[in-house]
């Protein structure tokens, strides 16, 4: 039987999570909450000429959520923060071989909360 409708690419991801942990004094902070499981994803970025140079995230949420966040900091660092913006919930699921139709729901942290953070981002630029 194949892993309960994981792909490799997600178990790996889930094992082996990227950029996991905080940033001091981040340049863009995003926080949302899952309505559907009540999980929290935590994103910070740091930002150098409106580029990604560091990412990191924290979460409570399960191991979907953690493998699409680990693919998503892989996915923006060092990308445009525009470049960054446009990065879906679809890209990321599309990067990991896709996940199973009732986890993608968990996708939606990890996009939401990169975008978050750079919205943080731009709005304290703004009122520099
Ligand atoms: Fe909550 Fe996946 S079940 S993020």
């Amino acid at each position: 039987m194949a892993q309960i409708g994981y792909s490799e690419k997600v178990m790996e991801h889930f094992m082996n999570p990227r950029n996991v942990g905080t940033i001091e004094n981040p340049d863009g902070y995003g926080k949302v909450g899952n309505p559907v499981c009540g999980d929290v994803m935590e994103m910070f970025i740091s930002v150098e000429d409106d580029t990604i140079s560091d990412i990191k995230f924290r979460t409570f949420g399960c191991g979907s959520a953690i493998a699409t966040s680990s693919m998503v900091t892989e996915l923006a660092k060092g990308k445009h923060i525009d470049e960054a913006m446009e990065i879906t919930r679809k890209d990321v699921a599309d990067e990991l071989d896709g996940l199973p139709p009732r986890k993608m729901h968990c996708s939606n942290l990890a996009a939401d909360a990169l975008h978050g953070a750079i919205e943080d981002y731009k709005s304290k630029k703004v009122g520099k």
